[in-house]
């Protein structure tokens, strides 16, 4: 059968002047994938590259927390243009869903999820960071199957549960032939964890610089995220 789904090239156009995108990942929820995604958008910003920053998560979306963005709402001019918060152009699907619970549910996430991704004008982005929604349902595959070209960082935090579940995941990415960039384990006691190659530490300041992207930015946990960067290739 001939495949006449026009999504896929749309979402390849919309994406036509976005060099890099990274999906940050992990197959737990409340490992910190948000803080993660949403820190390394404001880093990358202020290192002065042109950052995006997609929310993903229909059934948690917190960047717009993360970020203290208020009041924001996208541009319709052919498709929806995403504001700009702190210099990281910034959607979410939280603008639609007017802060409440999505009554949507496996196919109809995904068919949301690949709408937003085919209506939004990015325009010319070194970065486009996706906090992916946690584990790897059928959004999250379809995710990575329209975008075509995503790169993965992989968070995970010190737990005998979560290696188990990150070795899978790294095991299906080999088999989709995703690239992983990195693996980060989030919250890390300081000991080191076979497969993980950057450790971000527990930083009690980062729950109050929640919402205030500058004091985040000078938390331990972005610089340690940061230092990370450093070893999967961004220089920031
Ligand atoms: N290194 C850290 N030190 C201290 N607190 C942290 C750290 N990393 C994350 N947290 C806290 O853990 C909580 C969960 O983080 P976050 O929302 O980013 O996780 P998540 O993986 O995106 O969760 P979900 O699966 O619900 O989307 C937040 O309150 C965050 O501030
Ligand atoms: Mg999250």
């Amino acid at each position: 059968m001939t495949n006449i789904d026009p999504r896929p090239s749309v979402i390849g156009a919309r994406l036509g002047k976005v060099k890099r995108v990274i999906a940050v990942t992990g197959w737990k929820g409340g490992i910190g994938k948000s803080v993660t995604a949403a820190t390394l958008a404001l880093l990358l910003a202020k290192k002065g590259y042109k950052a995006g920053l997609f929310d993903l998560d229909f059934a948690g979306a917190s960047d717009h927390l993360i970020l203290g963005a208020r009041g924001i709402f996208p541009k319709e001019e052919k498709g929806l243009e995403p504001p700009v918060v702190n210099g990281v152009k910034f959607m979410s699907v939280t603008f639609f869903s007017e802060n409440k619970a999505v009554p949507l549910r496996g196919a109809n996430i995904s068919d949301a999820i690949i709408e937003l991704l085919a209506i939004t004008q990015w325009g010319e982005l070194d970065f486009l960071v996706l906090d992916m929604p946690p584990g790897i349902n059928d959004a999250a595959l379809d995710i990575i199957r329209f975008v075509g070209r995503a790169e993965v960082l992989a968070v995970t935090i010190p737990s005998v549960l979560a290696h188990d579940v990150l070795a899978r995941s790294l095991e299906l990415y080999r088999k989709l032939k995703v690239p992983v960039l990195c693996v980060i384990e989030n919250m890390s006691s300081g000991r080191k964890t076979a497969g993980v190659s950057a450790y971000i530490k527990t930083d009690r300041a980062l729950e109050n610089a929640l919402g205030h992207p500058a004091a985040l930015l000078k938390t331990s946990f972005a610089r340690d995220l940061s230092r990370a960067a450093g070893r999967f290739g961004f220089p920031i």
